[in-house]
């Protein structure tokens, strides 16, 4: 006679047969979820779907990447939480985002005038000192797999910005970041921390007077719209670290976390080659648009800027700790 239990049993036994049958259907993938918060048309938004594109094809399809943009899962603040729980597996957050976290080293990459062009920057992110930085997120759960670039900033309000006295007492929303606190505030600037996607409306609404962003930034989420003065400044650089983590990454098939090795070392290069063109051609966009004045400062005009901001370096050196600063300057032969 079958039992309730012999009855459950072959059940479970023709289910198990069943689904060994079965070849893999879509819910036995590996998913991706890669959460960022900047909009598709920028560099970080293309080269995150190229790495999708290529990470489904050179995983023969076990991965599925699943971009979500905009800040549509989790705002700067949240998305790196949401990492280290897992609840996504991959980002992109700016250098600038990683003090919260604990690792206050990446704010050397916010030093005014630090790096003179992407060459120079290159010299760290794609060097040792680069690898030895990404390596200092492991203790938080994370690991780094690349450095994409984003470009240089600009400074924008509602009044021109020519000279550092321009500055003074205007609120600008800024990332995270201790140093561009410290230069803003070099500046006689008021910064105000505000995560990205709220930043459109607070200069919409007054909240803030200005900001900084690279042009990509700033086009794309229409700043130029709300801001009647731009300068174009390059004074500081804005990229990013792709990261996972750890625990997923560790956890994968070998032949998987290869191909999708292979994917972001492609999709790395393909993000540094387009940065610089995309950030040029947002900026000629802004410009035609006309909503807001540009002025591009003289070269005397920017070493009084330099000159200026200057003192942050030796006042940050303790928050980004010596050794890094060292490490880097030394990278830049400065
Ligand atoms: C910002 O918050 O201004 C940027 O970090 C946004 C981004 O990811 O480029």
């Amino acid at each position: 006679m079958l039992t309730r239990r012999t009855l459950a049993t072959l059940a479970g036994a023709t289910a198990l047969a069943f689904s060994l049958a079965v070849p893999a259907v879509a819910q036995d993938k590996i998913i991706i979820k890669f959460s960022h918060v900047v909009a598709p048309d920028t560099p970080k938004g293309k080269a995150a779907a190229k790495f999708e594109e290529l990470a489904e094809a050179y995983t023969n399809g076990a991965v599925d990447v699943e971009v979500y943009p905009n800040s549509q899962l989790y705002k700067d603040k949240e998305e790196m939480e949401a990492l280290q729980l897992g609840a996504v597996q991959m980002l992109a957050p700016s250098l600038a985002k990683f003090g919260p976290l604990g690792v206050q080293d990446f704010e050397v990459f916010d030093l005014p005038f630090i790096f003179t062009d992407y060459d120079a920057l290159r010299k760290v992110t794609q060097g040792d000192v680069g690898k030895m930085l990404l390596a200092k997120l492991q203790d938080k759960g994370i690991t780094g797999l690349a450095y994409w670039d984003n470009g240089f900033k600009i400074m924008s309000a509602n009044s021109p910005l020519k000279t550092p006295d321009d500055f003074l007492g205007l609120k600008l929303r800024i990332q995270s970041s201790k140093v561009i606190e410290a230069y803003m505030n070099a500046l006689g600037a008021v910064p105000q921390v505000m995560a990205f996607s709220e930043v459109y409306q607070a200069l919409q609404t007054g909240v803030v007077d200005g900001t900084e962003n690279p042009p990509s930034n700033m086009y794309t989420q229409k700043m130029h719209e709300v801001q009647k003065h731009a300068t174009v400044s390059n004074h500081g650089y804005l990229g990013y670290a792709v990261i996972v983590n750890k625990t997923f990454w560790d956890g994968l098939p070998e032949e998987v976390r290869a191909g999708l090795d292979k994917a972001m070392v492609e999709a790395t290069d393909y993000a540094n080659t387009i940065a610089k063109e995309e950030n040029e051609a947002a900026l000629a966009a802004m410009r035609a648009a006309g909503t807001t004045e540009f002025y591009d400062l003289s070269p005397e005009e920017r070493a009084a800027w330099a000159e200026a901001l200057a003192p942050v370096h030796e006042a940050m050196a303790e928050r980004i700790g010596a050794e890094t600063l060292a490490a880097v300057k030394g990278a830049l032969g400065q």
